[in-house]
C-alpha cells in the first residue's frame, strides 16, 4: 500500500478523484501529504477542507528551487511518503527530490506521450487535427514529459468535437485511469 503525497497546483480534479477512490476502497493508498505552491488554488482549499495534512510554500519567498525542495524532502521524510502523485503541479521537479524519490514520483499528462509534450497538450491535439489522444501516467525525471511510461489510454476525437468536447473526454479518462495506475503501483 502506497503512502502517497499529492502534488496539485489548479482545479484539484484528479487529486479529488483519488481521494474518492481511497474512500471507496477502490484504491488501496493513502493520502498523508498535499503539497502546493498556490495557496488559493481549487485544489489547496480542497486539501484544507478534507482535513488533509497540506504544506503550501510560495516559491518567491526562496533564493532557489533547492532551497524549497529540501523543506518539501524534509516533509515527505516525516510522513514515509513512498510515492510522490503530481496532479496538475505547475513546477519542475528538481534534483534534490528526484534523486531521492527516484521511480516514485509520478505525472499525469493529457496526451499520448510521447505526442504533444509541455503546456496545453490537449489544444496542441486540437490545433493538430488529430484524430485521437490520450491520457499518459509515466514516471518523472529530470525531462518534461519524458519519464518512462506506465499506462495509457486512448481517446478518438471526433472531427465535431470542440476544445471543450476532448476536455471533457480527457478529464473522464484521467479521473479513473489515475487511481487504477496508482493502484497497480502498490
Ligand atoms: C490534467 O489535465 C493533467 O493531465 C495535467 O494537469 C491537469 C490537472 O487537472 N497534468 P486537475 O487540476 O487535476 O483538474
Amino acid at each position: 500500500m502506497n503512502n502517497i503525497a499529492i502534488f496539485a497546483s489548479g482545479t484539484g480534479s484528479n487529486f479529488l478523484a483519488i481521494h474518492q477512490a481511497i474512500k471507496e476502497k477502490t484504491l488501496n493508498a493513502s493520502i498523508s501529504l498535499f503539497v502546493s505552491d498556490k495557496p488559493n488554488s481549487v485544489s489547496a482549499k480542497m486539501a484544507l477542507e478534507l482535513g488533509l495534512n497540506v504544506y503550501i510554500f510560495n516559491s518567491k519567498s526562496y533564493k532557489n528551487k533547492k532551497e524549497y525542495e529540501v523543506e518539501i524532502l524534509q516533509k515527505l521524510r516525516q510522513e514515509n511518503i513512498t510515492l510522490i502523485v503530481l496532479a496538475g503541479y505547475m513546477k519542475i521537479i528538481g534534483k534534490t527530490i528526484l534523486d531521492e524519490y527516484e521511480r516514485r514520483i509520478i505525472n499525469i499528462h493529457p496526451s499520448l506521450l510521447p505526442l504533444y509534450k509541455g503546456k496545453d497538450a490537449i489544444a496542441q491535439a486540437y490545433n493538430d487535427n488529430a484524430l485521437k489522444t490520450g491520457v499518459t501516467i509515466h514516471y518523472v525525471d529530470k525531462g518534461i514529459d519524458t519519464g518512462d511510461i506506465i499506462s495509457q489510454e486512448e481517446i478518438k476525437i471526433d472531427p465535431e468535437y470542440s476544445l471543450s468536447d476532448i476536455e471533457r473526454e480527457i478529464h473522464k479518462v484521467e479521473h479513473s485511469l489515475y487511481s487504477k495506475t496508482i493502484q497497480k503501483l502498490s
